[in-house]
């Protein structure tokens, strides 16, 4: 139960990733072998019955006619059936071979439902296991200390070794150590939801889950629960069902301090997914996206066409936009919250403390701007985005990929016109000052109003999905444009 899943361009423009180029070969075959059968079937016809020139002819355009049906079949039967998954995990399991998600108070696939509650009763104290899950007998559990500068750097390592891949193997996120920090130590966060498997003879770090705590609405009902993210076991010890024991370990831990609902996001695609969201990309630096395999340069366009396709200007345009002073966050509470009340699964920012920690600029962590109206000297909208690289694996040239993703915004226009230009100017100048930190992509999921400006703004889609979880929670499922909930 955790995170997110690597994405990287799938057609900006054309730009097809290997999965889409897989797609398309495979169209392309299967579109040669519907001509190859209506082909043979014409040689058997022709070859079985003797006929003068005339129906010869006859029969030979009627059967052309045949192949082209055919294959226009084909082509509509593919143009509006599901296009096959983007990525291998996307696909969905049986619920009966979900070993251990079928035993978990979760929706089961294909469930219909219209209410919003908990799935089971919240287990009373002394009911609560108060020992830590037994695990196989080399290994032992180890509570992580952030602020050891030896255990944040063993917690960067084994993440930045083993963490979340594209598809393909060609890129890792590698999240900086002051960046987990800022993810893991928001205010009230217990570092006893800092969990980590270590083996007992070498004291190696070897696994990882963490919880935190957060607030957040989901339809009309506010819950204090626990964000779970940065799941992770060691390469080498895969498919052990280590995993397993990590989840039910933090949901001890969690329903210890009182908590029995959990939010939680994953590439793969478990039982069941609130909302499903898209990886969108926007280059700024195409030459080197193209170089590290993350776009493709496409057929009919050349190097310098593209660059000047994401040719951006170089500096800002909206008036009063500056970066966020420590003077704005209440502005930028209320701002945020206000904005978020239109849409069915968000991010509640209770207190000033929250904003302060959660969007106020950290250097190479998050960068936030607002716009404060030259006249009023009021703060009318504000933005932010994220910095996390991704290792570029076995790249001789470059080693890293310099990325960021939106993170939390809001506007104050009302109706969807008005809220469409003033987003596109304010993430056209996010990306503009992106770019000036020699940022390299600029990244987003569809959720919220991204819409409104993913296209014009030249953000291409990828190959990666994210589903959005919660635990212990049944509800109905909403479309991507209703999901505030950004996770790290
Ligand atoms: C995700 C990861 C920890 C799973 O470990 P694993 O060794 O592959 O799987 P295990 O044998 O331990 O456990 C398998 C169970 O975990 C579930 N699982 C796998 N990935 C999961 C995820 N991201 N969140 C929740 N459950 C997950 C499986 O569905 C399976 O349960 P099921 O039988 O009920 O379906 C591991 O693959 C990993 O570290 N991957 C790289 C980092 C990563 O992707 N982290 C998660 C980000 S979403």
């Amino acid at each position: 139960m955790d995170d997110k899943e690597h994405s990287h361009d799938v057609d900006g423009e054309g730009e097809n990733s290997s999965t889409d180029k897989l797609r398309v070969k495979q169209e392309k075959k299967n579109m040669k072998k519907a001509r190859k059968k209506a082909a043979k079937n014409n040689v058997n016809s022709i070859s079985t019955v003797e006929d003068t020139p005339a129906t010869a002819a006859a029969k030979q355009a009627e059967l052309q006619e045949k192949v082209r049906m055919l294959v226009n079949q084909l082509a509509i039967r593919e143009a509006i059936q599901p296009q096959p998954s983007a990525s291998s995990s996307q696909r969905q399991k049986d619920m009966s071979s979900h070993k251990f998600w079928s035993t978990q108070p979760v929706p089961k696939h294909g469930e219909i439902i219209n209410d919003n509650g908990p799935i089971e009763e919240n287990t009373p104290y002394d009911q609560i296991r108060k020992d830590p899950y037994l695990l196989p007998k080399e290994f032992e559990w180890s509570i992580l200390d952030l602020n050891n500068e030896n255990e944040l750097n063993e917690l960067y390592t084994l993440l930045t070794n083993n963490y979340v891949e594209d598809d393909d193997a060609m890129f890792r996120f590698d999240y900086s150590g002051d960046f987990l920090k800022w993810a893991l130590q928001p205010p009230g966060y217990k570092q006893t939801w800092h969990v980590g498997v270590r083996v007992s003879a070498t004291k190696r770090l070897v696994a990882f889950i963490s919880g935190i705590p957060a607030d957040i609405r989901i339809y009309d009902s506010h819950q204090h629960l626990v964000e779970i993210n940065f799941l992770c076991v060691h390469k080498k010890l895969r498919s052990k069902r280590l995993a397993p024991v990590l989840i039910k370990e933090i949901t001890r831990r969690s329903h210890l301090e009182g908590i029995f609902q959990a939010v939680y996001t994953a590439g793969v695609v478990l039982p069941k997914p609130i909302a499903k969201a898209r990886y969108f990309h926007r280059s700024l630096n195409p030459k080197k996206l193209i170089e590290t395999n993350f776009s493709r340069l496409p057929q009919n366009t050349t190097m310098s066409r593209l660059i000047k396709k994401f040719k951006l200007p170089s500096e800002t345009m909206t008036p009063g936009i500056r970066p966020m002073q420590e003077k704005d966050v209440t502005s930028v509470r209320i701002l945020l919250n206000e904005y978020m009340s239109k849409f069915n699964f968000v991010a509640v920012f209770e207190t000033d403390e929250d904003v302060k920690h959660w969007i106020l600029t950290k250097e190479s962590v998050v960068w936030s701007y607002v716009v404060e109206n030259p006249l009023t000297k009021k703060v009318t909208d504000f933005f932010s985005f994220y910095c996390l690289p991704s290792s570029v694996i076995g790249n001789p040239t470059h080693k890293t990929i310099n990325a960021v993703y939106l993170f939390y915004y809001a506007v104050q226009e009302s109706d969807e016109k008005a809220i469409k230009g003033r987003l596109q100017a304010l993430i056209k100048d996010a990306l503009i000052l992106a770019k000036l930190k020699n940022v390299d992509v600029f990244n987003c999921l569809d959720l919220m109003e991204n819409k409104l400006f993913i296209e014009d703004l030249k953000f291409g889609p990828g190959d990666g999905y994210l589903n959005y979880y919660m635990y212990n929670w049944r509800c109905k499922d909403m479309d991507s444009g209703n999901v505030g909930v950004v996770m790290l």
